[in-house]
């Protein structure tokens, strides 16, 4: 590497490492749904967003094998493969994506879907294919890192209103040209705090003022609702009220990749705009066969649902017995906010040698000072699991 490089890499790291903020990879290994090893320690994952215990399913590995090897069932004939090779406008877009695409709109409520390879990559999509430099975005101040690149990078005017505060959202579009503000955004479930945003005072500000409303409820899906459609079925929302609705295959369907549900004239729209989606090879047709799996069983299996809030449940009133101070959520998200980021640090750190995997979630990724441990659960996990977290957590903590 050239000196000036090294040498300003160098001082950034120093920075981070003096401020608590260095971040490092550690390469685990899955022994079964919430167990991993990392070197050569078994610990019990309270880290991951695997809310259902898809993650591991037989049922979606073999769907993505089978998928691999070109077998559909008696319906299709197909070569099979890994990749999809191209774009979707090209010839990357196959059989797979499309019943995935329509399933996905079906069962959330919309008219027409697409799939596209991760969540990051759907709000950028949403923000490249309908946002341009004469708009602005009113966003929660605690919207996932994408929402706010999505607008940001489209060159939209981010206009970002306190967490969950209707009031402030009205205060900033009324400072703000009436004609440029376009789009209300919002988390559904908040990614790093597990609560809800206001979803019928958000559709009702976007009535009234006649905004798009860019709802992304990667955490809901699967977690709320009584079918786990998410939180407009949770809240009573009808999905005509949301104009571009994200989920993310990654949490509760434990695969990997995202779909953007919303009117057919809008999936046109991104379709023909988004760069991400033109310039980028297809999801592969593996994974949307695998996902379109997870995403039955996740319709089939409500006790999956059922045991992660039972688990949910454990938690908190586990927590709340030993003194724990807990945050407002009854998500699978469950944040133990501890402010400073060094003590955070040595927290998850002192889970670990207790045998429990929590990451310390630090700055940027949460506002500065409220760093915190980011507890996940999981159908997976069983009361003993919980009981043993809590143990530890008492025993670091109080
Ligand atoms: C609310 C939210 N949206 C989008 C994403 C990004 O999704 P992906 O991991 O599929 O890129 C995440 C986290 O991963 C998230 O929490």
């Amino acid at each position: 590497m050239r000196p000036a490089l090294a040498a300003r890499l160098a001082g950034q790291r120093l920075a981070r490492g003096q401020a608590g903020l260095e971040r490092v990879r550690e390469p685990l290994d899955r022994i079964d749904p919430v167990v991993v090893e990392l070197d050569g320690k078994r610990l019990v994952n309270f880290c991951s967003n695997d809310y259902l215990g898809l993650a591991t399913h037989p049922d979606v590995a073999d769907a993505m094998a089978r998928a691999a090897r070109g077998d559909f069932g008696n319906r299709l004939r197909q070569s099979g493969g890994v990749g999809s090779s191209a774009s979707a406008l090209v010839s990357g877009y196959t059989r797979p994506q499309r019943e995935l695409e329509r399933a996905l709109a079906d069962f959330l409520g919309f008219e027409d879907a697409l799939v596209v390879s991760s969540g990051y990559q759907a709000n950028l999509a949403i923000g490249q294919a309908l946002l341009d430099r004469s708009d602005a975005v009113l966003g929660d101040r605690l919207n996932h890192a994408s929402l706010n690149d999505g607008a940001r990078l489209a060159g939209a005017r981010l206009r970002r209103y306190r967490h969950n505060d209707i009031d402030d959202a009205r205060a900033k579009m009324a400072q703000s040209p009436a004609d440029r503000v376009r789009w209300i955004a919002s988390d559904g479930v908040f990614s790093m705090d597990g609560d809800l945003a206001p979803l019928p005072a958000l559709a009702k500000l976007a009535d009234r003022h006649d905004l798009g409303l860019w709802l992304d409820d990667a955490h809901g899906f699967g977690v709320v609702g009584e079918k786990g459609r998410g939180i407009h079925e949770h809240l009573g929302v009808s999905s005509e009220k949301i104009d571009a609705f994200v989920v993310t295959f990654g949490k509760s369907l434990g695969t990997q990749g995202a779909v953007i549900a919303a009117d057919r004239a809008l999936i046109e729209a991104l379709v023909n705009r988004a760069r991400g989606v033109i310039y980028s090879t297809a999801m592969a047709p593996p994974l949307a066969a695998a996902t379109g799996c997870a995403l039955n069983l996740l319709k089939q299996q409500s006790w999956r649902r059922r045991r992660l809030h039972d688990n949910i449940r454990c938690f908190c009133e586990r927590a709340a017995a030993a003194g724990i101070a807990l945050a407002s959520s009854a998500t699978a998200i469950q944040p133990i906010i501890i402010g400073d980021n060094i003590r955070a640090l040595a927290l998850a750190n002192g889970l670990a040698e207790r045998g429990f995997l929590a990451r310390a979630i630090r700055p940027p990724t949460v506002p500065i000072g409220r760093a915190r441990l980011r507890i996940t659960l999981s159908a997976a996990h069983r009361p003993e699991h919980i009981a043993g977290l809590v143990d530890a957590m008492e025993d670091l903590m109080t």
